[in-house]
């Protein structure tokens, strides 16, 4: 089923049950940067219960205990992933209460420890911006061996996982802006997080969530590598899953295709790093 049939059916069968719950889906919530509420999920009484963290981060949230549910994705050394604030679940348990661990201070969240990632591809496309990689995925509080799961702006209720979570770019226009459509895997030491530009037609379909169980090598493959640090210019994948019908009524299903990488520029290791030893 395409996201957009879906979508029709969604907005056919369900209309009621949302205005009864009183429920915006997150991805109708859109904000500027200066404009964020200390909480984007304001519903209560609700199966899920209420937003585990906020939204306004700042030096005073930063640190070990942070709570933030604002995210980023800039560049190849400044990016934030979706992770348990504390170990012992895992991500299927509690994709609804993940909190952004980032790659530097500065955005008020919990920071990722030296020695998590160890490996990424950050790339810009005409649709998105992504980062693919390799990590400990012991050192942001998952447990090791856990093949993870999807954290997207929709969920079974429609306020997200996590529910409340926003997440920022700058790769665009320099400014920042809300990607309203996006996708992050993380599991089995791996982790991808594609934002994808609301400016373009197609965020919808290369960000697409219905492809949870499929993970990175599906909804956002890429030119990752172990040990290797780029930051690269590419074309458009193939929206996951692309379906074509011929004219005579034929349903095809396409791999999906890889972006391609125009040029990259790789950074060294310690350079990537902000400190710590290696
Ligand atoms: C910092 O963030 C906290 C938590 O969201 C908020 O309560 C506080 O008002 C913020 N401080 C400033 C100066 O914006």
């Amino acid at each position: 089923m395409t996201h957009l049939i879906l979508l029709a059916a969604l907005a056919a069968t369900s209309f009621s049950v949302v205005v009864a719950q009183g429920i915006v889906p997150l991805v109708d919530k859109r904000f500027t940067y200066d404009n964020i509420p200390y909480r984007v999920d304001t519903d209560v009484g609700q199966p899920r219960g209420e937003q585990r963290g906020y939204n306004i981060c700042n030096s005073t949230t930063e640190g070990p205990s942070s709570l933030c549910q604002t995210a980023f994705i800039n560049s190849l050394d400044d990016f934030c992933l979706w992770a348990p604030a504390e170990s012992g679940h895992t991500v299927g348990e509690i994709e609804g209460e993940m909190i952004a661990w980032c790659t530097k201070p500065g955005h008020g969240t919990r920071v990722i420890p030296d020695g998590t990632i160890l490996g990424v591809q950050f790339t810009k496309s005409p649709d998105y911006v992504q980062v693919v990689g390799f990590m400990d995925q012991t050192k942001i509080n998952m447990i090791a061996g856990d093949a993870g799961g999807e954290m997207d702006p929709h969920g079974a209720d429609r306020r997200g996982n996590p529910m409340g979570g926003l997440l920022f770019t700058n790769a665009w226009t320099g400014g920042m802006i809300q990607s309203v459509e996006w996708h992050n895997f993380n599991g089995a030491n791996m982790f991808c997080l594609k934002a994808c530009d609301p400016r373009g037609p197609r965020a919808p379909q290369m960000c697409e969530h219905i492809y949870d169980t499929q993970g990175c090598g599906f909804n956002t493959p890429s030119n990752a590598r172990r040990g290797a640090f780029e930051s690269c210019a590419s074309d458009s994948q193939n929206p996951p899953r692309t379906r074509r019908t011929s004219a005579s009524g034929v349903v095809t299903v396409q791999h999906v295709r890889k972006h391609r990488d125009l040029w990259c520029e790789r950074q060294c290791y310690r350079a990537y790093t902000w400190s710590g030893e290696y």
